[in-house]
């Protein structure tokens, strides 16, 4: 079992703590504001939960959640991050999110904004392909049938390995796409993006599941 620690605590990062809690592992949340604003998210998630501020979060963590709006990439602290794993959740939506100058000037694409950001940590992209409510809801022991597969990228061998492992821990199988510029191929609007979306009923749960087969069809959808 790991200690998780995050940095963002809402929606997705909300989402991930509660599916690594009953897992069991540690968690450690943070936020932009102080430790005593997630009083309430702890108390619901037990005794495996904890808050704290970003650069504790980053300290404790044996891997890291990446939970954030992405223009908020340069408060991530980079130098506790050093060395380690970071899981990287960040989709660009600048409609509703907020642009990112250096995206919008074409010098970094979106997907290697953290890894630039920390050139020190193992940034490994997860998890920016399931809407929160169905990823509270379609994991699924290892090798159930309707277990769903989710696309992961990053530079580092042994860190995807990791990250694997804990991705297993909460309910899914992964694919490995590759280095993290070709996460490009499930970049949000792509099929494989939005491939748990159920056409009837778009974000309501449960959400569609995607297996190895289908993901690796859908992946292969963008060149
Ligand atoms: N929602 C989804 O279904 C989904 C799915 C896949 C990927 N994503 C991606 O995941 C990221 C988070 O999305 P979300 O929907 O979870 O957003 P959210 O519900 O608005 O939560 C954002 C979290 O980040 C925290 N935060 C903001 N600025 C921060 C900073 N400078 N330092 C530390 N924490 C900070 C917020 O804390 P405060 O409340 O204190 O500001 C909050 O806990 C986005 O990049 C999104 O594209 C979301």
């Amino acid at each position: 079992m790991a200690t998780i620690g995050f940095i963002g605590s809402g929606k997705i990062g909300g989402t991930l703590a509660r599916l690594a809690v009953n897992a069991g592992h540690d968690v450690v949340l943070s936020n932009s504001r102080s430790p005593q604003s997630l009083q309430d998210l702890v108390a619901g998630l037990g005794p495996r939960a904890r808050a704290a501020t970003t650069d504790q979060a980053a300290a404790d963590g044996d891997i890291i959640l990446v939970a954030i709006p992405i223009r908020a990439y340069r408060q991530v602290p980079a130098q506790p991050l050093r060395g380690k794993i970071v899981i990287d959740t960040l989709n660009y939506d600048p409609a509703r999110q907020g642009s990112v100058p250096e995206i919008e000037a074409g010098n970094t694409p979106p997907h290697e904004l953290l890894q630039t950001h920390l050139p020190e940590s193992h940034v490994v992209k997860a998890f920016s392909t399931v809407f929160f409510r169905h990823l509270a809801t379609l994991g699924r022991p290892a090798g159930a049938p309707d277990r769903s597969c989710l696309p992961i990228a990053g530079n580092d061998t042994a860190a995807k390995r990791s990250a694997a492992a804990l991705i297993d821990s909460l309910g899914y199988d992964t694919y490995d796409v590759g280095l993290l510029a070709e996460s490009r191929r499930f970049a949000p609007g792509t099929p494989a993006q939005l491939a748990h979306l159920d056409p009837v009923g778009m974000f309501t749960a449960p959400g569609r599941p995607v297996t190895a087969a289908d993901l690796v069809k859908l992946l292969g959808e963008v060149r």
